[in-house]
């Protein structure tokens, strides 16, 4: 049987805190230094004001790392180009719940691809949009500060939010994993564990640390102790 969620929890460095000159040096240290996936947040200047990376990167990236890469497309329209993202390597693609209308759909699509997919929400969006789609994702994305940006302060109320959606994970009795990005950092991320975090996003505190490897190492610690592993 399928475990409700994993025992170990992952730390996913979002690779939107790097140097993009140096993308390849940055894949290279996280999997030196055990992180067990690579987030790349993919911005158009529509869905949030920045503009970050698309497919080309991906596939460049793709060549240089056998870590999965978490494709989290905060873009207008995400179904055009989600498939196209897979085929780029990604292995998990997330899209936000506030930009598609086709949810089911598109879910579907990702995962006939072979990528897990997920939806992301933002800090203001409930989680009961998602309970028609319980069964049709493999991860939901739990935005802890507005998309867009990396560096901005972790907003507390998303404690209570994780929650409350891995209750509705228990009370459904079907897996999926609850992934927290935004403020994430040695601080809350042991709260965030013990309220169902399974996967924690963190950028500034990885990539701005004075050691981003003792740094995984520290939040992987920090994680893995409030789930007594
Ligand atoms: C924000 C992105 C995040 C960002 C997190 O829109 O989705 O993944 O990189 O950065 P930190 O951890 O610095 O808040
Ligand atoms: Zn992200």
């Amino acid at each position: 049987m399928v475990p409700l969620r994993p025992v170990v929890p992952q730390l996913a460095p979002s690779i939107l805190s790097a140097d993009f000159a140096k993308l390849g040096e940055a894949l290279a240290m996280l999997e030196a230094s055990g992180a067990e996936v690579a987030h790349v947040d993919v911005m158009d200047g529509r869905f949030v004001p920045n503009i970050t990376v698309g497919m080309p990167v991906v596939a460049a990236m793709r060549k240089v790392t056998s870590l999965p890469l978490d494709c989290h497309l905060m873009i207008v329209e995400p179904s055009r180009y989600a498939l196209e993202f897979v085929a780029a390597g990604a292995s998990w693609v997330s899209v936000h719940q506030e930009a598609d209308p086709h949810l089911h759909r598109t879910l579907d699509s990702i995962r006939k691809a072979g990528a897990k997919a997920g939806v992301a929400l933002n800090p203001g969006t409930p989680i009961e949009t998602l309970t028609d789609l319980i069964g049709d994702f493999d991860f939901v994305l739990l935005m802890s500060v507005n998309p867009g940006f990396g560096g901005q302060s972790f907003i507390p109320r998303i404690l209570g939010k994780a929650r409350r959606l891995d209750a509705l994970r228990r009370s459904r009795n079907t897996p999926f994993l609850i992934q927290v990005d935004g403020g994430v950092s040695i601080k809350n991320a042991a709260e965030l564990v013990t309220a169902g975090a399974d996967c924690l996003v963190a950028g500034n505190a990885v990539f701005k640390a004075p050691d981003p490897a003792v740094a995984i190492r520290e939040l992987q610690a920090v994680m893995r102790a409030a789930r007594q592993v």
